[in-house]
């Protein structure tokens, strides 16, 4: 009887040690116990010491509705998406630069994010992902070359047949027609979202599905103007309005415009970038930051742009939070843009703009139970408990 009884004691904790599916703001011990979308960490910044299932993935607003014009949507983006942590140069060498994300391009785009915020240079005779030192790449400070991840994003495009990236370079490749090259060369051509379908004052963005349904799945912005009328690719001060990026851009309560970037109201411009890092990325910090400072931030911008909400936001390791994060900001975002809700998560497809569900109650009546239990260590659904509560009952009756 003894024996059965710890056999069944191990297979109640085993079973509850391999608990999955909790809720974002729940306490953890690996990543495999959280919901899908989410992953277990602290929040050291924030006085979150024991680790808690956090969000990296915003809901798909696409799921919800496909039929709205581009600028109707909001899109996780990543700043230096190129810029790994612990990376190692492809030139060989240490790199001795910032670094502001923590996974691989691919890994992005699984995760959600459609804008990645990429650094271009002239570098061994290629185009490179860097950093620089007035305008100049180095091999301490060279990532490696754009083609690689270029090839990342177009076969996420091709096995994501109604998704839509959106790569906002920061441009210092002076080689005629580099950018051009590379793309090409990567394969990205027959994706491409022609500049000549852009709304010059203000206008409608063509609608998703049909960006889809022409295959056009592929927006790029640069920042040299002169490749507008050069080789077609977007300026990107002709076609949003951006907040200063930085340490400016995250002073509480004001939203101004970066330098090169018209001010946040005008309303020639239909897409809004919204910007929200430090000058100096940190990944210890990134979670204080990406959470309700960033929901502040994006209330403040909301107002400074004469209430628009952003369609690119932002961020620096985006998977770090405290509870929702960027995920949630966009989500917010997309629910205000798509449907004038509170998340898209109360998007119904044919709604009436605004008309809002109530929220979902929540299925397990005892949801309120977040915090410590009995348990100390961690916390599990109370469906759970009480299931390993009978093991343990049963297995004392037979004993
Ligand atoms: C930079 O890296 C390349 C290899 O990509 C190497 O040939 C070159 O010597 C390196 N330059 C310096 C200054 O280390
Ligand atoms: C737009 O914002 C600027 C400040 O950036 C302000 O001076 C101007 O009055 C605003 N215009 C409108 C129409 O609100
Ligand atoms: C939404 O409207 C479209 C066009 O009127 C229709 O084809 C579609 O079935 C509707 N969807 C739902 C869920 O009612
Ligand atoms: C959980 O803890 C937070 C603060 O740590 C508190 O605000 C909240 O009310 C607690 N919730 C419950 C259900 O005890």
């Amino acid at each position: 009887m003894m024996r059965s009884y710890m056999r069944m004691l191990f297979f109640a904790v085993f079973l509850f040690g391999n608990s999955t599916g909790l809720k974002q703001g729940t306490t953890c011990v690996a990543n495999k116990n959280c919901d899908a979308g989410l992953h277990c960490e602290t929040c050291l910044a924030n006085g979150n010491v024991r680790p808690r299932c956090t969000r990296m993935q915003p809901i798909n607003p696409l799921s919800k509705v496909k039929g709205l014009p581009f600028n109707r949507y909001s899109w996780l983006t990543t700043h230096n998406a190129f810029a790994r942590l612990g990376a190692r140069s492809a030139t060989g060498s240490v790199i001795l630069s910032p670094q502001n994300q923590q996974d691989s391009i691919t890994d992005q785009l699984n995760n959600g994010v459609r804008g990645l915020m990429l650094d271009m240079y002239d570098f061994e005779n290629d185009i490179w992902l860097c950093h620089s030192f007035g305008g100049k790449c180095y091999n301490y400070t060279a990532f490696q070359p754009a083609i690689n991840v270029l090839k990342e994003v177009q076969q996420f495009l091709t096995s994501n047949p109604t998704e839509i990236v959106t790569i906002i370079i920061e441009d210092y490749v002076a080689s005629p027609n580099g950018l051009t090259k590379v793309f090409n060369a990567a394969g990205l051509r027959p994706f491409w979202f022609p500049v000549s379908r852009m709304p010059k004052n203000g206008g409608e963005w063509p609608t998703v599905a049909d960006m889809v349904q022409r295959n056009q799945r592929l927006v790029v912005f640069t920042s040299k103007s002169s490749k507008e009328s050069s080789e077609g690719i977007a300026y990107d001060w002709k076609y949003f309005v951006e907040n200063q990026y930085g340490n400016g851009g995250m002073v509480a309560g004001s939203c101004p415009n970066r330098a090169e970037s018209p001010a946040m109201n005008v309303t020639s411009r239909s897409l809004v970038v919204m910007n929200y890092f430090p000058d100096n990325p940190d990944v210890a910090t990134a979670c204080k930051h990406n959470s309700a400072p960033l929901i502040s931030m994006m209330n403040t911008c909301y107002q400074a742009t004469g209430g628009r909400w952003p369609n690119f936001i932002a961020v620096d390791f985006y998977k770090r939070s405290d509870a929702g994060g960027a995920s949630e900001a966009v989500d917010t975002a997309n629910g205000q843009l798509v449907c004038g809700c509170k998340s898209i998560s109360l998007c119904k497809e044919n709604m009436t703009f605004g008309a809002c569900e109530l929220p979902q109650a929540s299925i397990t009546p005892t949801s309120a139970v977040k915090n410590e239990t009995s348990f100390g260590k961690f916390d599990s659904r109370p469906t759970e408990l009480q299931w390993m509560y009978s093991i343990l009952f049963i297995a004392l009756l037979l004993l």
